[in-house]
């Protein structure tokens, strides 16, 4: 057709299919939904909860809230290829996955899963999933418009150009409009509390996505130590949370990769792009798993100070052997190739490893330094405690000693690293990335109330940064071609560059914040937080489902092309 730009692979007619049929499983459960009431509806006295009306969620008698369950199931299934399966209630799981069942057990079970029930299209189950169902089609919906705006010619593109003071006015505007609107008051004053790193992925973003959007090279560096920021925050709220919790529960863990790869993994079926074209994501997932790793091995030693030390420089030790000796990374990686490998389709190469390696290397010591903060956090915040404890005039002198330290390392700084060109900068910033991000966090938490008061507009924006970062490639600017890197812009009104801005980045910033809740949603759905033989169900249910229907397309498909030819 002539609209699009490249060939149709079976990946995605897998996930049309999957798709139409999810579509239609919703309309037929919202007329069902419709009907509910009337006599004639098999099972329609079951059927009556509905989420928004607390009058009939009361009485939510067992076998409803298995019904709910299975609706998640159901969910999973459409909008995706993959199948999956409900976050059930213990109660049912238990039944299914305990006991003398083993296999058996586990296949009756997913017999009986609100997934299965909705191929089927049995009534009582498309009623009780209704919502997930629509949850599932409005996902695939967003992943059609990632579609048409990037891959076919129905929207047109635009040129990017740059003017610095059209990039500062933007940052500075949208940062007025944060201090007059959002400023939020946290209640205790504590160093790199919540909203405040949110606050500082926020406004990070809002300089990475501007910097790409109107390809303002000038500011790379900066946009480095931002990805450098992101990752060193990883290792820090990882750690932290393991640390203080000991909770290495799989499910969570499960979870938490669910939530970093689950659109990037629609985004690369439906675009056919590669996994590394969105580099943030690999590089997070697999910081994230070392983290893990790094506290659940050996987690008695975990209350020892020392230990843990002991554990973060062997961290350091693990990244240089297999970073720093380069043979022994692409030894290590290579089995990964058909997944990390990455060919920018404008500018190809032979080393499909390249990318992974220069991009993961830029920042393969920062988490590890996440974590040393992380450990430290305590002391570090009894020490702001003890200066704020000081009395005013020696507190106040403190604290000028302290900035003005910090401005006169960051000068140096400035003017021995910051200011190399491109390439010379990216060989010291694996080194050197801790020093803007640790002089940075020592300015921003001086005092109780610079620690206090965040910009809750950027906190927002700091939460979605995943779905806008993945979203940006493709529904804000275009790729064109699979794997290709965003080149230029996506226009929906031509000849007003900033007004089109505008329109584009609105709709952008609604899709963004969609495909963030709904990841979520469907997260709760799919993923049981503790219940690993219902988790290890869902997980073969979802990978089965999806291969089983990927293999029947791809099938008919080559049949299908030797007919033509
Ligand atoms: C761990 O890191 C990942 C990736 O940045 C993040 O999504 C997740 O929220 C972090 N977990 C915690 C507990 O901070």
């Amino acid at each position: 057709m002539a609209f699009l730009t490249a060939a149709i692979s079976s990946g995605q007619v897998t996930f049309l299919i999957s798709f139409l049929w999810s579509l239609i499983a919703w309309l037929y459960a919202e007329f069902l939904h419709s009907l509910r009431g009337s006599p004639q509806l098999e099972g329609s006295d079951t059927v009556d909860e509905e989420s928004h009306d607390p009058k009939l969620q009361k009485p939510l008698q067992p076998h409803e809230d298995d019904g709910a369950a299975a609706a998640a199931n159901g969910a999973a299934a459409g909008g995706a290829e993959d199948p999956n399966d409900g976050a059930k209630p213990d109660g049912d799981v238990l039944s299914s996955s305990g006991g003398s069942g083993g296999l058996g057990g586990m296949l009756d079970s997913m017999a009986r899963s609100g997934l299965v029930s909705c191929l089927l299209l049995r009534p009582r189950a498309l009623v009780q999933q209704r919502l997930v169902l629509r949850q599932v089609v409005e996902f695939g919906a967003l992943m059609a418009w990632y579609f048409v705006a990037d891959r076919t010619t129905l929207v047109p593109h635009g040129d990017k150009s740059y003017s610095r003071d059209v990039f500062v006015f933007l940052f500075a505007a949208l940062t007025a409009v944060a201090v007059g609107t959002s400023l939020r008051a946290f209640k205790i004053p504590l160093l790199l509390n919540r909203p405040q790193t949110e606050e500082w992925k926020g406004w990070m973003q809002v300089l990475f996505l501007l910097y790409h959007y109107f390809e303002a090279r000038e500011v790379y560096n900066a946009i480095r130590i931002f990805i450098a920021a992101y990752v060193w925050m990883t290792g820090f709220g990882n750690f932290s949370y393991y640390y203080k919790t000991g909770d290495f529960c799989i499910g969570r863990f499960v979870q938490m990769l669910w939530r970093l790869n689950f659109l990037v993994f629609f985004a690369c079926v439906v675009l056919r792009n590669s996994y590394m074209l969105y580099y943030i994501c690999p590089m997070h997932t697999i910081f994230t798993v070392f983290v893990y790793g790094a506290l659940a091995i050996a987690p008695q030693l975990n209350n020892h100070h020392g230990w843990l030390l002991v554990k973060i420089l062997l961290c350091a030790a693990f990244i240089f052997v297999t970073w720093d000796i380069k043979p022994v990374f692409y030894v290590l990686w290579s089995p990964l190739k058909f997944l990390l490998g990455y060919s920018d389709p404008r500018n190809p190469t032979d080393d499909v490893l390249h990318e992974w390696y220069f991009r993961s290397g830029l920042d393969r010591y920062i988490w590890v330094y996440g974590m040393l903060c992380a450990l430290m956090h305590p002391k570090a915040s009894s020490l702001l405690k003890r200066i704020d404890d000081l009395p005013a005039l020696r507190r106040h002198t403190v604290r000028a000693l302290v900035l003005a330290a910090c401005g006169v390392a960051g000068y140096v700084y400035y003017i021995t690293i910051y200011v190399r060109p491109k390439y010379e900068y990216n060989q010291v910033h694996p080194y050197t990335s801790w020093i803007p991000i640790t002089l940075w966090i020592i300015v921003r938490n001086m005092t109780p109330g610079l620690r206090t008061f965040s910009l809750r507009l950027y906190g927002w924006l700091g939460c979605i940064t995943l779905e806008t970062y993945i979203s940006q490639f493709h529904i804000w600017m275009k790729t064109d071609v699979p794997d290709g890197q965003p080149r230029s812009l996506l226009v929906l009104l031509p000849g007003y560059p900033l007004l089109n801005f505008a329109a584009v980045t609105a709709l952008y910033v609604l899709v963004s914040h969609r495909l963030f809740d709904l990841t979520n949603s469907l997260k709760s759905v799919a993923v049981p937080h503790s219940n690993n033989g219902l988790l290890l169900r869902n997980l073969i249910m979802m990978a089965a489902g999806g291969t089983l229907l990927w293999c029947a397309v791809s099938a008919l498909y080559s049949t299908t092309s030797r007919l033509w030819s």
